[in-house]
């Protein structure tokens, strides 16, 4: 594809799963390895854009030239999330966003006792749907890893979340997914879909992006 299809263009991508502590040595997260945001970061800027990555904690580094803004929690990535979207033409929400968190963080360790424990929880906000929400809104990228019935739940997930385009994949197969270099999504926009086989990381998030780019200027014709 051409150099710089995406310059001058400002693109904020969430990566990495968060962590929710129920106390100082113990945390709930999600299976993220953070690959595919890390990847679109990567190719974002060798596409010419300027590249805001907030993540979670991933064992990855970033090209130089991105900024990078790391945090741990829900509530942190949606603070960073939102403040830094307002500016943004694209924002890609990439990052496996814990759905809840402990209620309560013990300032102690807790102890072992009882045979059985119960954790109460409470619902994190949804970031990319708070993103969706803002006026104006940039074009708003998701992602939907599912173990079944994939079509359904991302054509659910654009319409409920109010997103420009999503990018579904399944997880929990033989190849593809979370630590995975390689993956293929199936992308669902308001009436229309494309596939992008199974193929590496790097060569996929240049693929969506282009994707997203001709999505960008249907919104934005000059
Ligand atoms: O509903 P579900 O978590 O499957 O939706 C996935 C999409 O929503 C991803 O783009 C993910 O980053 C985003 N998400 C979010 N905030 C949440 C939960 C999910 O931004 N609390």
């Amino acid at each position: 594809e051409p150099p710089g299809f995406l310059s001058g263009l400002n693109i904020v991508i969430s990566a990495g799963p968060t962590r929710e502590p129920l106390d100082p040595v113990r945390y709930i997260t999600n299976r993220s390895s953070g690959k595919m945001g890390y990847a679109l970061a990567d190719a974002a800027l060798s596409a010419g854009a300027n590249v805001t990555l907030i993540s979670g904690p991933v064992n990855l580094a970033v090209q130089a030239g991105a900024k990078l803004i790391p945090v741990e929690t829900a509530l942190q990535m949606y603070d960073a999330v939102m403040t830094h979207c307002p500016t943004a033409d694209i924002y890609i929400g990439a990052a496996a966003v814990a759905d809840y968190r402990p209620q309560q963080l013990a300032e102690c360790k807790i102890k072992k006792g009882s045979d059985t424990s119960n954790i109460a929880l409470v619902k994190n906000p949804d970031i990319i749907a708070a993103v969706a929400g803002l006026q104006p809104k940039p074009l708003v990228v998701g992602f939907a890893a599912e173990t079944d019935d994939l079509e359904n739940y991302a054509k659910n997930k654009l319409q409920t979340k109010n997103l420009d385009l999503i990018a579904a994949n399944w997880v929990g197969q033989a190849e593809g997914g979370f630590e995975s270099d390689r993956n293929a999504l199936q992308v669902f926009w308001p009436g229309g879909q494309q596939i992008l086989p199974m193929t590496d990381k790097h060569t996929l998030a240049a693929q969506l992006l282009k994707l997203i780019a001709e999505k960008l200027h249907e919104k934005n014709p000059v």
